[in-house]
C-alpha cells in the first residue's frame, strides 16, 4: 500500500522551486542564523564569565550577522511557502513560518538591545541569547519535520 505522504505528494507536489541544481536554498542559508544565534549566546556567557570586551564586541557581531542572514533565509522560505502550492496548503508550513519569523525577530531585537543599550548584555541580552536558542530548536526541529515527515522540499514525487 503506498504511504499517505506519498499519496498527498501526489496530489500536490512539494517539490522545492527556490533551488540551485536542486538543492533548496532556504535549507543551506539557514545554517547561518542557527550558528550565529547560538555563537551569540557564547559570546555572553564567555563576557560573563570572562568579563573580556572582545565578547562583547563579538556578541554584537554575531546578533547582527544571525539577523540579516535569518532574514535573508526568511525570504527564500517564504518565496517557497508562497509559491509551491503543497506547501502552502499545509498547516505545518505555516506553523514553522511562524516559528522562523519569531526566531528572526529575537535576533534582531538582540541586535538592537546591543546597539542601542550596551551596558545592558548582563543579564538581558544573555536573556535574550537563551530565547532566541529557544527558538532555534523550535524552528530548526520544525523544519527538519517539514523535510523527513511531510516530504517538503524533496525533488520527489509518487512518480519516482
Ligand atoms: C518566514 C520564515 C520561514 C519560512 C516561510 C520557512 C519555510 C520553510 C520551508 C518551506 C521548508 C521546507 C524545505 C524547503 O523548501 O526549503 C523549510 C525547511 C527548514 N527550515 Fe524554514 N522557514 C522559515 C524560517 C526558518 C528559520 C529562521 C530557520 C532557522 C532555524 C529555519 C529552519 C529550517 C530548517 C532546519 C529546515 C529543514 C531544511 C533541511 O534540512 O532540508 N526556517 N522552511
Amino acid at each position: 500500500m503506498t504511504s499517505p505522504i506519498i499519496q498527498e505528494l501526489d496530489q500536490h507536489d512539494t517539490s522545492s522551486l527556490v533551488a540551485v541544481a536542486g538543492h533548496p536554498i532556504h535549507a543551506m542559508l539557514v545554517t547561518f542564523p542557527i550558528a550565529l544565534v547560538t555563537a551569540t549566546l557564547g559570546c555572553d556567557l564567555f563576557y560573563w564569565w570572562w568579563g573580556d570586551p572582545f565578547w562583547h564586541r563579538a556578541g554584537v557581531w554575531a546578533s547582527g550577522f544571525a539577523f540579516w542572514l535569518g532574514i535573508l533565509a526568511s525570504m527564500a522560505g517564504t518565496a517557497e511557502l508562497l509559491l509551491v502550492k503543497g506547501i502552502r496548503k499545509r498547516a505545518a508550513s505555516w506553523i514553522h513560518a511562524i516559528a522562523g519569523v519569531t526566531l528572526v525577530s529575537i535576533a534582531g531585537a538582540n541586535w538592537g538591545l546591543r546597539l542601542a543599550h550596551p551596558d545592558a548584555v548582563l543579564p538581558l541580552g544573555l536573556l535574550v541569547s537563551v530565547l532566541g536558542m529557544v527558538f532555534v530548536g523550535l524552528a530548526g526541529w520544525h523544519g527538519g519535520k517539514l523535510v523527513f515527515d511531510h516530504g517538503i522540499g524533496l525533488m520527489v514525487s509518487g512518480r519516482d
